[in-house]
């Protein structure tokens, strides 16, 4: 030590005192934390970076040591996982419209007539427990066939909530798309010196959980059926699930896709859940153009 410095001291007991218990403390536990907790850490541990600045004061003398590192705060793990689910929903196809619907808010007291209301109930509470049991589902490879004839009566909206579900609470991979866009997207390939067809049919054989939309919403060619055939076989096979809106039932798939052998596979890929024959659509209208009128002829 200094000789001023320990002049200094000697005449001031005090300073000399702050100085040892400094020491002391800094033996004991040597360890300091040099980031500043915030709200944007959502455990308050971190500063929202998911890192912890720490320095290691035993370490100060050393050589060529660093004394001051970073670890991972407990956030750090839990802001991935975050980051990972937002990709795949945003990579998963399900309508803008739908991407905060969930299952819970699937609101069956939106249909007039009283037994359509019980099927919504049923639908409701089949969806549920599909979420519930979808390792089981996954493991068998079983799927959904959401089922009306009448448009707007919630087919997608059930549907999406389902993929928002399962991705969050199994990071599951999720393609959703309309059958018209699958078969379209198979075309599109042809002539093209980048994509080919049976990358695109790979796609949507192989991803975890795929989501047909509108399925059989008019005729199909033969080489329409003969590429849903083809994604539709290898799932089978497979046993993976797939979830199909559509307005015609999965018996009645037989008269837009003439081989038979589509209905087949779906027969034994997806159970079938009846939707109420009633537009929800609109409800939805009125209520939202009476928001509006409100805005321009007032209350
Ligand atoms: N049970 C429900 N709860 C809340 N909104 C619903 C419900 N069913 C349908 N809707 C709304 O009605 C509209 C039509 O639903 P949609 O799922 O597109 O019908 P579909 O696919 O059967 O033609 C959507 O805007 C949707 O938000
Ligand atoms: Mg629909
Ligand atoms: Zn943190």
């Amino acid at each position: 030590m200094g000789q001023v410095l320990q002049e200094m001291m000697q005449s001031n007991p005090r300073l000399m005192q702050r100085m040892n218990d400094v020491r002391d403390s800094l033996e004991s536990n040597p360890i300091e934390i040099l980031t500043v907790p915030s709200d944007k850490c959502p455990l308050r541990k971190c500063d929202g970076s998911g890192f912890i600045w720490i320095k290691d004061w035993s370490k100060r003398h050393e050589k060529n040591v660093m004394d001051e590192c970073k670890k991972e705060c407990d956030c750090y793990q839990q802001q991935r996982k975050q980051r990972e689910i937002d990709k795949k929903l945003d990579l998963s196809g399900i309508p803008l419209i739908f991407s905060k619907a969930t299952v819970q808010s699937f609101d069956t007291s939106l249909y007039k007539v009283t037994e359509n209301r019980k099927i919504a109930e049923i639908a409701k509470k089949a969806a549920v427990n599909f979420v519930e049991n979808y390792p089981i589902m996954k493991e068998h490879g079983k799927g959904l066939y959401l089922y009306s004839q009448v448009k707007g009566s919630g087919k997608t909206r059930l549907a999406s909530s389902i993929a928002n579900a399962l991705i969050k609470l199994y990071a599951a991979d999720i393609a959703f798309i309309k059958s018209a866009d699958l078969i379209s997207q198979v075309k599109k390939t042809f002539g093209s010196k980048e994509t080919n067809a049976a990358d695109v049919v790979a796609t949507f054989r192989k991803v975890e959980l795929l989501i047909v939309d509108d399925l059989a919403l008019k005729g199909a060619t033969s080489f329409e059926e003969g590429i849903l055939y083809d994604v539709m076989d290898y799932r089978l096979e497979n046993k993976m699930p797939t979830i199909f809106t559509s307005n015609v039932t999965i018996e009645g798939l037989e008269n837009i896709y003439p081989g038979g052998r589509v209905n087949k596979r779906i027969n034994k890929m997806a159970m079938e859940i009846y939707m109420p024959e009633e537009s929800i659509r609109d409800v939805e209208a009125d209520t939202e153009n009476a928001e509006f009128e409100k805005i321009l002829f007032g209350e």
